[in-house]
């Protein structure tokens, strides 16, 4: 058996998966997120390490095996957030998320003194709010006290791994979303950290995703009931460990994770790439690969939303139930899923939502279509981005809550133009946590091998020439809502 731990936003969810890739246990536990002002998301790091001990000894009480027989652990965890630790690896302050927005200002600065062409030659990213270095440079400036006794930084699954192993490293695919990773290079960032006075020294050992990195300490050990002989395996950011749980692991492979936001990433082979920041651009957890990403900040979000707003009493079975009776295009309606702000293709953080072309005679269920038709036009902007880039995307593996409804599953293949693949028990960024460790056991000789045992395709959704044609016309009248918008706010 291996485990793979998942430290999500909401919940740190536990995998036990045995050598045919099934889950024989599943433990999820939760935790607050910490919103003290408009903009500020943060999490206390304790709460993570609490959650995923009593996740583990729940995991284990629940084992009828031999507990040797768990040969490794590895993780996955949300990106970007901020963790910031004094000389004796204490927490000096909450986490601040990927999710938080506080850091405009900080950003600019980095374009002011970095430069945008600069950063995007070393980092392969533009400066966003969510990604790591602006959220440094926003604690020395506002809280220089806490910055002063700062003594490295780490990321939120690398801090919980930390804890159960006693070993500090960060590794590369998180590394890359912290916008001080030479990504080509894969090495700290000298230059950035010296034109932004930041100690060099702040930033911690890097090891591959992969790398073994140590063993369960003997305390958590006896907490957990782990034995102290389990392997630990460094595992990687969410994004990237969920394209390995679900096969993205070789040129031509694209995955569409439709959760309360959205991804649409596919697999690059090498590091010359050059999207200009317009997606952006990591280093995978699979050995020497790398991922292109594009990100629609509300995507699951907006149906929560339009959910709560116009049909409380109802589930999402019975909103979405009306979908599929309700013709492409929506009886002319259009919808653009801006509600938090959007990340790709338009990093803006104050543009906000439209529905166009509101008729009379339209009725809820054209609606929820609409929303259901935005969020994926959004998510087409990056495909359009990456096909533009010269990528070939014909098949997309679709994970997560746009992969549970048919009829936007089949929106999906027809938005997209490609053929769509639902896997049949898909676990996301747990499983590919599960599939490091796996193949850092030698269970297998590469990633693809434990992809080819653990994964199935449950069924493929063909693009329908009718309706592609017209969503071929709808897209760029999407696309205009967003320049005819961006005044309002
Ligand atoms: C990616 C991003 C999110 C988090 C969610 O850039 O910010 O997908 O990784 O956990």
């Amino acid at each position: 058996y291996v485990i793979g731990v998942d430290l999500g936003t909401s919940a740190v969810k536990l995998l036990l998966v045995n050598q045919h890739g099934e889950v024989t246990q599943e433990v999820s536990k939760s935790y607050p997120l910490i919103q003290e002002k408009t903009g500020y998301s943060e999490q206390n790091p304790q709460d993570w390490i609490d959650q995923t001990v009593s996740g583990l000894s729940e995991l284990l009480l629940q084992f009828k095996g031999n507990r040797a027989d768990i040969e490794g652990i590895s993780f996955s965890g949300q990106m970007h957030g901020l963790v910031l630790l004094d000389n004796h690896h204490e927490v000096l302050r909450n986490a601040i998320l990927w999710n938080d927005t506080r850091t405009s200002a900080e950003c600019q600065k980095i374009y002011d003194i970095v430069g945008e062409k600069r950063l995007l030659e070393i980092t392969q990213n533009p400066a966003l709010e969510g990604f790591t270095l602006p959220k440094l440079l926003w604690v020395k400036d506002h809280e220089p006290e806490i910055y002063e006794k700062a003594a490295t930084f780490v990321l939120p699954k690398d801090y919980v791994r930390y804890k159960l192993t006693g070993k500090l490293h960060m590794e590369y695919s998180d590394a890359a979303g912290t916008l001080l990773l030479d990504i080509r290079d894969r090495s700290w960032s000298k230059e950035i950290c010296d034109m932004l006075d930041l100690d060099p020294e702040l930033c911690p050992p890097l090891v591959e995703s992969t790398s073994e990195v140590g063993n369960i300490t003997e305390d958590l050990a006896k907490i957990t009931g782990l034995s102290p002989e389990t392997r630990v395996f460094a595992g990687g950011a969410d994004n990237a460990c969920g394209a390995i749980g679900a096969g993205i692991l070789e040129e031509g492979k694209t995955l569409c994770s439709i959760g309360t936001s959205g991804v649409v990433l596919s697999y690059e082979p090498s590091e010359d790439k050059d999207f200009n920041g317009k997606v952006h651009y990591f280093n995978h957890s699979a050995p020497e690969a790398y991922y292109t990403m594009g990100v629609t900040l509300a995507a699951g979000y907006s149906l929560t939303w339009f959910k709560e707003v116009f049909a409380k009493d109802e589930s999402f079975d019975e909103l979405l139930a009306e979908v599929g009776s309700t013709p492409v295009g929506s009886n002319g309606l259009l919808f653009t899923p801006y509600l938090v702000g959007e990340r790709t293709p338009h990093a803006d953080a104050s543009i906000r939502s439209s529905f166009i072309g509101v008729d009379s005679s339209h009725e809820r269920k054209d609606f929820v279509r609409a929303v259901l038709e935005g969020i994926t036009f959004s998510l087409n902007e990056s495909i359009h981005i990456f096909r533009q880039s010269g990528k070939t995307i014909d098949t997309i593996v679709s994970i997560g809550g746009g992969a549970k409804n048919e009829a936007w599953l089949q929106m999906q293949a027809d938005i997209f133009n490609a053929r769509i693949i639902r896997l049949d028990s898909e676990q996301g960024p747990g499983m590919g946590a599960a599939m490091i460790a796996a193949y850092g056991c030698d269970w297998f000789d590469s990633l693809q091998a434990c992809a080819q045992a653990f994964l199935n395709e449950d069924k493929v959704y063909e693009p329908i020439e009718k309706n592609v044609a017209q969503y071929k016309k709808l897209f760029p009248i999407y696309q205009d809502i967003y320049k005819q918008t961006k005044e309002l706010n």
